[in-house]
């Protein structure tokens, strides 16, 4: 019989820039890079739907590329940028891609929406003009219960559109505001 007593191992200091905010923290080697954003920073907009790499709730960027935050430890995003989907509106206006869940009602209960749109601008990164086949190719990792996913792609294709004519974002209170990017 091994002695019974366990021994925390020693927590490790990681730096990562999140939103564009640089943080310092001591963290469990174990601890996953999901639990970090929601528990150490507060950042709870990154959901946990299954924690077992299936559903896609939890996509962040991680220094550009998507990722599923519940298959990374924290430490192995230590000197990195990462974006939630706290840091993707400037201010009141909405990131294109939010609009296009917002106008082509692309969500229903909203769990699954916060991995969707950070998959989806991942997907507009590389491929901004996407056929409907890569768009649904694109999003296979992220399980939505609610909408059928008609209403996503559709979301994702007036994304597309708003970023490829460079069409004026619009804010919050639905008013027009200054493009992105000008
Ligand atoms: S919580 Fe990460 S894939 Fe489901
Ligand atoms: S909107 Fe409910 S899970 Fe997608």
């Amino acid at each position: 019989m091994g002695d019974a007593t366990t021994i925390a191992p020693p927590k490790l200091v990681i730096q990562v820039t999140v939103n564009g905010t640089p943080h310092r923290n001591e963290v469990e080697p174990r601890l996953l890079l999901v639990h970090y954003l929601r528990d150490q920073l507060g950042l709870t907009g990154t959901h946990v739907g299954c924690d077992t790499s299936q559903c896609g709730a939890c996509v962040v960027a991680l220094n550009g590329k998507a990722v599923k935050s519940c298959t990374i430890l924290a430490v192995q995003a230590d000197g990195a940028e990462v974006q939630t989907i706290e840091g993707l509106a400037e201010g009141e206006n909405f990131h294109p891609v939010q609009q296009g869940f917002w106008e082509m009602h692309g969500l229903q209960c909203g769990f699954c929406t916060p991995g969707m749109i950070m998959s989806t601008v991942a997907l507009l990164k590389r491929n901004p003009n996407p056929t409907e086949d890569e768009i649904r190719h694109a999003l296979e990792g992220n399980l939505c219960r609610c909408t059928g996913y008609q209403n996503i792609v559709k979301a994702v294709q007036y994304a597309a559109g708003q970023i490829t004519t460079g069409s004026q974002a619009v804010n919050q209170s639905g008013n027009v505001g200054t493009p992105r990017g000008e």
